[in-house]
Order: structure tokens, then sequence, then C-alpha cells
């Protein structure tokens, strides 16, 4: 009999702790690209940290490709609760803030290191908060790197762009962009652009080496230029709701996983942006055109003006910022 009530009493015990262990929080981190991408690989490494270190808490499910959400969806979905983190190019923010819009300015920064001495800036570190009366919160800067104009036709100069429709990321400076070279832009979520390629629905794009290799669009179109106009990098987003809300033991674990998955990130985006152009010329399906430094000029004398059309939603300081960026020493 006695022994019969120790059992019970361990039974008890044993029930009672299997309650209260709770269940794993899970974040669901979604995205548009491929997995052998700098937004890819973060992403990949940030769930190997996480459950590693923190696997009994937490379980991430990240979702590339457009599977979970696009490019529209995503932001509205974290805010109802159904994804926890998404990492957005800087140019499909422009819902919740303008001041993000400085990233699009064509021509703005002078390489990938004067866009990573801006965000590590004061002014830079600031826009990561500059959505939190809409309820989302900035978690860190991603690399992806330069943007490249691609097309049916050779790009040397603005006016072999004219009349050519471009698909563009929901951004009113790429708009305005194209506008100034007198062509069309066409707002379109990046999951439709290769067959909006290939069906030849639109003449052209503008994307970073690793998109345009990952996702194929070097097949579909016959020629690269070389153009390095502006960027992709990507703001790493949480909604403020969700992340108040994490315990703060997991709050810290996460921080710090999140940092060094984006330093890898970088490194990756660092490599992709050579590595990756080198395929696409070695492939021979498309012809990459290296720029003369006069017929540069004439893209920059064309779309820089769309700078004054944007000045007064950014703000100068932001922009002074940027350019301050572009000084070495
Ligand atoms: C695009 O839409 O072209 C890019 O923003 C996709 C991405 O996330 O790199």
């Amino acid at each position: 009999m006695r022994i019969f009530a120790a059992a019970a009493a361990v039974l008890a015990v044993t029930i009672a702790s299997a309650d209260v262990r709770a269940d794993p929080i899970v974040i669901k981190f979604s995205h548009v690209v491929a997995e052998n991408t700098p937004k890819g690989q973060m992403a990949n490494k940030f769930k190997e940290l996480v459950e590693s270190r923190m696997g009994d808490k937490v379980k991430v499910d990240v979702f590339p490709n457009s599977q979970l959400f696009g490019d529209n969806k995503v932001l509205e979905a974290m805010l109802l609760g159904d994804v926890q983190i998404a990492a957005p190019s800087l140019s499909k923010f422009k819902k919740y803030t303008k001041k993000l819009q400085v990233f699009d300015l064509p021509f703005l920064f002078t390489d990938i290191e004067a866009v990573d001495r801006f965000q590590n800036s004061p002014k830079g570190q600031e826009l990561l908060r500059s959505m939190e009366d809409k309820g989302l919160l900035g978690l860190g800067y991603l690399h992806n790197g330069m943007k490249q104009m691609s097309a049916r036709r050779p790009l040397k100069t603005p006016k072999d762009a004219k009349g050519l429709k471009f698909r563009i990321q929901t951004s009113d400076v790429l708009a305005a962009q194209f506008k100034a070279v007198k062509a069309i832009p066409v707002k379109k979520p990046f999951s439709e652009v290769f067959t909006l390629l290939q069906t030849k629905a639109i003449d052209g794009q503008e994307n970073t080496w690793s998109n345009i290799y990952s996702k194929k669009f070097f097949e579909v179109q016959a020629h690269i230029t070389e153009s390095n106009h502006g960027v992709i990098d990507y703001l790493i987003v949480t909604s403020s709701e969700f992340w108040t809300d994490l315990p703060a033991d997991v709050r810290g674990g996460v921080e710090k996983a999140m940092a060094e998955a984006i330093a890898h990130g970088n490194q990756v985006a660092l490599d992709k942006a050579v590595e990756d152009r080198q395929k696409i010329i070695d492939s021979g399906r498309s012809k990459v055109i290296e720029l003369t430094p006069e017929q540069r000029q004439k893209w920059v004398d064309s779309m820089k003006p769309v700078w004054g059309k944007f000045q007064k939603e950014i703000g100068k300081d932001l922009i002074d910022a940027a350019l301050a960026a572009n000084e070495t020493s």
C-alpha cells in the first residue's frame, strides 16, 4: 500500500512538471529570396544558432521564396502576429515610413562599404526605430549589394532605356528614377519577376548579382549593365509587441544570435557579389556591360535630380549623413 502511495506521488509530480513545461516560442521568419543568397543564408544561420542554444525554449521556422508571404503582405501579417521576423528590402517600407527612402536615391552611395558606414552611423541607427509608432521595430540591417540594370537590349546611356518597361520594387523613388530616363516603371512583387521577363511582359529590371543569379533573371535578359547605381539591403524587422513580450533571457539570446547571423549574411553578401557576377559571365547567357566613366556620368546626370523631389519627405539631414558616409577618413 505504501509503495502504491509513493508511486502515485511520483506520478503526480511528473505530471505537474510536465504541465508547467511551456511549449517553445515559435518564430516564423518569412522571406522572398532563394536560400543560396545573403538573406537566405542569414535566416538559416539564425535558426541554427537559436535552436542550438535555446532549442528547448525557441523554435525558428524559416520560409524562403515567398512561400509564406510575398512582399506586399508580410508586414501586415507581422502586425497581425502571423509572422514574427522578416527582412524586406529597404525599398518596401513606404507605407510605414518615408525616411527609409533615402536608401533608394540613385547614385547616393559610392559602394557597399559606404552603405555600411551610414547604417552604423547615429542617423542610420535612428532609422531602426523610425516605425515604432506603427508597431514595427528594426533589429538590424543586412547587406545584399549594389544594384545592376538588366534589359532585353544593351543599356549604355540613358537614352537606351527610353520606352522600356522596368520592374521595380514598391518604391516611389525607384519609379521616379526610371521616369527620369523616360522608361516605364512597373511595381511588381519579386516572385513575379522571372515570369514577367520570360514572357516579355516587361523589358528589364534592376537587382543585385545574387538575386539576378539565384532567380535566373540572367537566363531571360540578354544584357546586364554594371551600373552600381543603387543598393538593395534589408531591414530585419519584428513587431514591437512580439519583441517586448519575449522573456528577457530569450530576447537577449535572440538578439545575440541575430547579430551573429547578420555578420554571417554580410560576409555571404560580399562573396556573392563577386562569385555570382562571375557565374553569370561564365554562363554566356547574358552579356555584362561595363560603362565608361563618360557613359556612367550620363546616368548620374539623368537620375540624380530625383533626390530633390524626395528631399523633403526623407529629410536633408539623412541625405547629408548618407553622403558623409562616402568619405572614408
Ligand atoms: C526585390 O524585390 O527585387 C528584392 O527586394 C528581393 C529581395 O528581397 O532581395
